[in-house]
This record gives C-alpha cells, sequence and structure tokens, in this order.
C-alpha cells in the first residue's frame, strides 16, 4: 500500500513504503518506518523519489517484478566482477573472475523464470535506485528489460540468458572512460564525447576475449548504441547490419537512461520517453520492437500520480494485461485541486477520459 512521490516533498512524520536500499544491497530505512527530520536531507541526496504509505496509498498495492534478494544478488555479482576488473591495470589481460560466469548464467536463468511469468512490467524500475548505485541498478533494468522483449519475441532460453548477460555488461568499457567524464554534469566537449563513445569498443574488446561467455555478449557492448539509420557509434551500422541484440539493446537501454533519475535532473516520465522512441521509430530504432515494449512495460506504473482530461488528479491502482497504457486509477483531487473522496476509474470502461500528464515532482505537488 504505497504510492509514488517525489524526495523534494518529503515531510517529517511521513511513512516510508518501500524500504530504502544503499549501494551494498543494506537496508537504510526500512518499510513502515516513519520519516524523522534528521533523515530527510540524506534521502534526498541518494534519492528522487521513494514510495510513501498515507490514507490515499490505500488500496494500492506495489509489485514487485523482481524480488529485491534475487536483484541484490545479481547486482552484487557484477559489482564484484567490476571491482575486479578495476583493480587490473592491464587492460590485453582481464580475466573474468572464478565462478562469474557460472554464477551469472544461473542468475539469469532465474531472472528468465520471473519474467516467463510476468505479462507486463507495472513498476517504476527506475525508482530502485538511489544516485550511487545507478550503474548496477541500470544495468538489472536493462537486462529486465531485454530479456522481456526476448520472451515476447520467443527466443530459445538459451539465448535469452546470453541477451541478459550481455545487458548486464553492455556498458563495461565504461569502466576505462576517466571518472570525470562519466560524471560530468554538463554537456561534454567534442574530445570528451569520442571519450565515452570508445565505450562500445572497449566493452567489445574485453568481453570477446572470455571464452567462457558467448560472443554475443560481446556484441551487445559493441552494438548498443548502434541505430537503423546509420547514425550510431562506433560503427555506424545500418539496420540489415545490426544483430537482433544490438536492436533491442539499442530500445531498452535509451529507456532506461532517459527514465532514470540523476543527481543533476529527474527522470523523464516513463511515457514521455516510449512517445519519443516512436518519434524515431523506424529511423534510428526498430518500430516493431518499440511497439512490443510500449505493451510490455507500462507508461503509467502503480503508485504513481497522473493528470486526466478532465483535469482531476488520479493515482494509479491496478494495470490491465492487455492494455497498460489504461490503467485502473483513483482520483483523489477535483479539477480546481480540491481534495475529494476517492473514487476509483478503470480508464479501459471510461473510455472518454485520457491521461494528458504524468510527471512525478508537478503533478504529485499539486496533490500535497
Ligand atoms: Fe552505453
Amino acid at each position: 500500500m504505497a504510492r509514488q512521490m517525489s524526495t523534494v516533498l518529503l515531510r517529517p512524520g511521513m511513512i516510508l513504503g518501500r524500504s530504502l536500499y544503499d549501494a551494498r544491497g543494506r537496508v537504510l530505512l526500512q518499510r513502515g518506518m516513519m520519516i524523522r527530520e534528521q533523515y530527510i536531507q540524506t534521502i534526498r541526496n541518494m534519492f528522487a523519489s521513494i514510495y510513501i504509505e498515507d490514507e490515499l496509498s490505500a488500496g494500492i498495492d506495489l509489485v514487485e517484478t523482481v524480488p529485491v534478494e534475487v536483484r541484490l544478488t545479481v547486482e552484487q555479482t557484477l559489482s564484484r566482477q567490476w571491482e575486479h576488473w578495476e583493480q587490473h591495470a592491464s587492460f590485453e589481460r582481464l580475466t573474468l573472475q572464478p565462478g562469474f560466469a557460472r554464477g551469472i548464467r544461473e542468475q539469469m536463468k532465474t531472472l528468465l523464470r520471473i519474467i516467463s511469468d510476468t505479462t507486463v512490467i507495472r513498476e517504476d524500475l527506475a525508482a530502485i535506485a538511489s544516485f550511487d548505485n545507478g550503474t548496477y541498478v541500470h544495468s538489472m533494468n536493462v537486462a529486465i528489460y531485454a530479456m522481456m522483449l526476448g520472451h515476447a519475441l520467443r527466443l530459445p532460453d538459451s539465448l535469452l540468458v546470453d541477451l541478459g548477460i550481455g545487458a548486464m555488461l553492455h556498458d563495461v568499457g565504461k569502466l576505462w572512460v576517466p571518472v570525470d567524464v562519466i560524471n560530468k554534469n554538463g554537456p561534454l566537449t567534442a574530445t570528451e564525447t569520442a571519450m565515452m563513445q570508445r565505450h562500445a569498443e572497449w566493452g567489445h574488446h574485453v568481453l570477446s576475449r572470455q571464452t567462457e561467455l558467448s560472443y554475443l555478449v560481446a556484441h551487445c557492448a559493441y552494438q548498443h548504441h548502434e541505430r537503423l539509420n546509420g547514425s550510431g557509434y562506433p560503427r555506424g551500422l545500418t539496420g540489415d547490419e545490426m544483430h537482433q541484440f544490438g536492436k533491442i539493446l539499442a530500445v531498452v537501454d535509451v529507456y532506461d537512461a532517459m527514465v532514470m533519475h540523476r543527481p543533476y535532473r529527474p527522470g523523464f516520465p516513463p511515457a514521455d520517453v516510449m512517445e519519443y522512441l516512436f518519434s524515431r521509430a523506424a529511423t534510428e530504432y526498430d518500430l516493431d520492437l518499440v511497439s512490443l515494449f510500449s505493451q510490455k512495460v507500462a507508461m503509467y506504473p502503480i503508485g504513481a500520480t497522473v493528470e486526466l482530461s478532465d483535469r482531476t488528479n488520479a493515482l494509479v491502482v491496478r494495470i490491465h494485461d492487455n492494455v497498460p497504457s489504461r490503467p485502473v486509477v483513483l482520483v483523489v483531487k477535483g479539477p480546481d485541486g480540491e481534495r475529494v473522496e476517492p473514487w476509483e476509474v478503470d480508464l479501459c470502461q471510461q473510455l472518454n477520459l485520457t491521461i494528458t500528464r504524468s510527471h512525478a515532482t508537478v503533478v504529485i505537488k499539486s496533490i500535497d
């Protein structure tokens, strides 16, 4: 029973609706705890949005696509390998940690079993990330989205496992991009952009030498920034030259990167990012993949706040399997901003109403 809220709006006395974890997977604050004045700045420094429990959130049951224990195990496997590579200076002789390949394969099989039972991703996966564990959460989210798409395309399980591993490791080349370029908050210079873009080649260079991994894994790193019309990098491949995994990763990587919150900007609302992908489908992104993706991921996740076309504000309560873009919502504020006795509206039944806006910060501000 919880709803999503921007941390800008946190006030003492609010009740946490979902536990908060640090980058090492330790619980920072347990679900159900009251937020004290002294926690607020720390929470804001780490998270852009959290879930709270209040009288408005009664009846909103959050879903957890991937159980937190599974997520943390996978993220820790990745972070251990990442640290192992960071400590080894010789770029030419990088190896996998003993047991990494077997471990990640087993973990991707577990993820595949979960995904096979998931019709739509109903939660905001970006909300899980704190600013300091963004890389691992992003890799995990990209793996979840890529496997959802691959599963919907009915790819065989062995390929889906390789796709998952490739998604987990797609950005590994960033380890060899200077930290000040990676963490720069402003626009990159031409030299910095060139340095940043090398990560695709470096990822391929390192991964293609690991005999325990499929060569497809290296191609996930190599091709995830290629675009159908040849405008991507590093090789400027066109659609017919790209591997299917490259096309899948291009869609899901950009989606997750845009919805993720950064310390210097909030994430874009999922519906806006989906719109962006559709506007570039057929030129940069595969239209069939974008279209399939839009049926597999809720544009308005459970617990999000939305504005309806009659100018009422509502919370997303449930999401239909077949039409994720028209959820069941709970109207909590009237058109003039007044609190109302909440009532449920199923947007699949009430076809004259549409969602006009969903922006965590702006809309939620008008509710609280
Ligand atoms: Fe990348």
